[in-house]
């Protein structure tokens, strides 16, 4: 009996130890988050540039750069040198970036090609608008916080007195100085030779013909001003748009925009897959309401098969029966509510519990976008589960998972959400009764039995199998 005690703690000990040599070797192995587990974490100025950059209207930027654990990273390069950093316009990462390249980005086993990305966009010395290369054909090659060999940064004064940052064209120059640095604003992202290689070699991997997620750009003749070729969409690929350039225009949705290249191009039954998951639903057993509501509603399931025919792809976090009962009919009396509300629950990604839970595990809070724009739904992790939305208003991933078929994600949570600012009303017109917490499960059992599989030794626990 001791000597087994014994040997399951001796198997237990050699694992953790090995997964610590594996954690130590992965930190080692990237500068970015070399120094990230240091406790001793310098003094940052409050007039720093990146506590400037925090503060400013580069919000996605400053999100990204949270999101990608980069801050120690950087508080520790302002404490030995000045900084630059390029900053692209809040739509240019929002809109104008490739979805799938974005999403590539945000999956938590690409972090380091974020990072990579972010720190491309930064150079670990002062340079500012004077400082440029003067006259034309001038360049000057700078070394970025990037770690790949071949990516550097070219500064360039164009014929046109614009002045380029790689492919990109400095809009706000000088925007934020303090004497650790400054801020350009620039007006497109670059991406780094490695981080592009990354995208494409997954892309390749996936047996999708690799395309760039910008088109080349080119120098038009007649206004000396960039211009962006659309790039053609091979077949199956995800569109160029984003998903709010596809979506009907609505009450508070983003007005209609012009067709953009590529086009709708049908390849997926849509429509199919949506009465697919809705019948699902219907089977699984405590979700009446929303497979009601997504009937009822016509045109929301319209939408939604339209989108998915166009190559989007939805994570839809259903409210249970207990839940949607808890609805006032102040909450749904008024002229289009019932649409607001469902609309606050789907989001433009294809997630599942368990890239929602890594994320929440990586990155503490994580925010996703929903189809109800602006607001976004925030996630964190608790109690083993992910749960979303805050204080009152939050809710629980009750059951994961219910329907999946890679572009339709449905998980089925234990409240109804809404958006921060319509709270304080909501709590009030509620008569809250707490939804009695179904055991969850229980993952971090998962992940033990799951790291004991792959080394072999999950025969000392019968509750992994
Ligand atoms: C940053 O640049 C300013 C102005 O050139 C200089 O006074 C300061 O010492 C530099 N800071 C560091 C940490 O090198
Ligand atoms: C959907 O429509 C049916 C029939 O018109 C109605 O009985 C039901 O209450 C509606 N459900 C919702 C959630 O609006």
């Amino acid at each position: 009996m001791d000597s087994q005690i014994y040997g399951v703690s001796k198997h237990l000990c050699l694992i953790m130890f090995l997964a610590l040599i594996t954690i130590a070797a992965t930190l080692q192995d990237n500068p970015a988050t070399k120094h990230s587990t240091s406790s001793n974490s310098p003094q940052i100025n409050s007039n720093s540039v990146l506590v400037a950059l925090l503060d400013s209207h580069y919000t996605e930027l400053s999100e990204l750069v949270e999101k990608a654990l980069l801050l120690q990273t950087l508080e520790e390069a302002v404490t030995v040198h000045n900084i630059t950093i390029f900053a692209p316009k809040n739509e240019a990462l929002e809109r104008d970036l490739d979805p799938e390249f974005k999403r590539f980005l945000l999956e938590p086993g690409n972090l380091r090609s974020l990072q990579n990305l972010l720190l491309f966009h930064m150079i670990p010395n002062r340079v500012g608008s004077k400082e440029w290369p003067a006259g034309a054909l001038s360049m000057v090659q700078h070394k970025t916080l990037c770690d790949g060999e071949s990516d550097h940064l070219s500064l360039t004064l164009h014929k046109s007195g614009e002045k380029l940052v790689g492919l990109g064209k400095m809009i706000r120059p000088d925007d934020i100085v303090r004497p650790d640095g400054i801020i350009h604003g620039i007006e497109r992202v670059l991406i780094p030779r490695s981080v592009q290689e990354d995208f494409n070699r997954r892309r390749s991997l996936r047996s999708i013909s690799a395309v760039l997620p910008e088109g080349a750009p080119e120098v038009d003749p007649r206004t000396n001003r960039l211009k962006k070729p659309a790039s053609p969409v091979p077949v199956g690929a995800p569109p160029v748009l984003p998903i709010y350039d596809a979506m009907a225009p609505g009450p508070s949705l983003a007005p209609a925009p012009a067709p953009g290249p590529g086009g709708p191009h049908h390849h997926f039954d849509g429509e199919s897959q949506v009465k697919d998951f809705i019948q699902t639903l219907l089977h699984y057993g405590g979700y009446n309401e929303m497979a009601d509501i997504l009937v009822n509603l016509t045109s929301l399931a319209t939408e939604m098969g339209k989108l998915v025919s166009e190559g989007y792809v939805l994570t839809v976090l259903a409210p249970n029966d207990e839940a949607m009962a808890k609805l006032t009919t102040d909450q749904l009396s008024e002229p289009g509510a019932p649409e607001q509300i469902m609309y606050y629950h789907l989001i433009p990604e294809y997630q599942t519990e368990e890239s929602m839970y890594n994320s929440v595990r990586r990155f503490g809070k994580v925010k996703y976008d929903t189809l109800r724009v602006p607001h976004k739904v925030a996630a964190e992790e608790a109690d083993g589960s992910v749960k979303f939305g805050q204080g009152e208003g939050s809710a629980y991933l009750f059951d994961p998972d219910i329907y999946t078929d890679g572009r339709i994600s449905v998980q089925g949570i234990d409240g109804v959400l809404f958006p921060v600012e319509e709270k304080t009303t909501v709590t009030k017109a509620k008569s809250v009764a707490k939804v009695v917490a179904k055991p969850r499960r229980g993952k971090l059992m998962e992940v033990t039995c799951r790291m004991l599989g792959a080394l072999g030794q999950d025969s000392h626990f019968s509750s992994c199998h």
